[in-house]
């Protein structure tokens, strides 16, 4: 989380409240939100490190091009946040490095 100024706005807040947990930490989304939207609203500036340099990442489409707002979504890793509905409980992690295989 960080306290820069989002790049994304909220238009519609009138969706039942979800909670999802993002690195442990309780956020709430509105129904209808995609993962990614729910992290952007709740200030999550950084949603995976890449693999090689470890650099900081976080959506840039919000339409599945980019593949810059991979997660870790109940344990499942590279899930597109952006492509993801949000889901009341679900458990949301940053993806560090790349994925592990077994
Ligand atoms: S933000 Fe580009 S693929 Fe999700």
């Amino acid at each position: 989380m960080s306290g820069h100024t989002l790049m994304f706005e909220r238009h519609a807040t009138t969706g039942r409240v979800l909670r999802l947990t993002f690195d442990g930490k309780a956020i709430d989304a509105r129904e209808g939100d995609s993962v990614a939207a729910a992290l952007l609203a709740a200030g999550v500036s950084v949603f995976r490190e890449t693999s090689i340099s470890g650099a900081p990442r976080a959506p840039y489409c919000m339409m599945g091009a980019c593949f810059d707002c991979l997660v870790e979504i109940d344990g499942i890793a590279n899930r597109q946040a952006c492509m993801v509905a949000a889901v009341d409980g679900m458990s949301v992690r940053t993806q560090h490095g790349a994925r592990r295989l077994g």
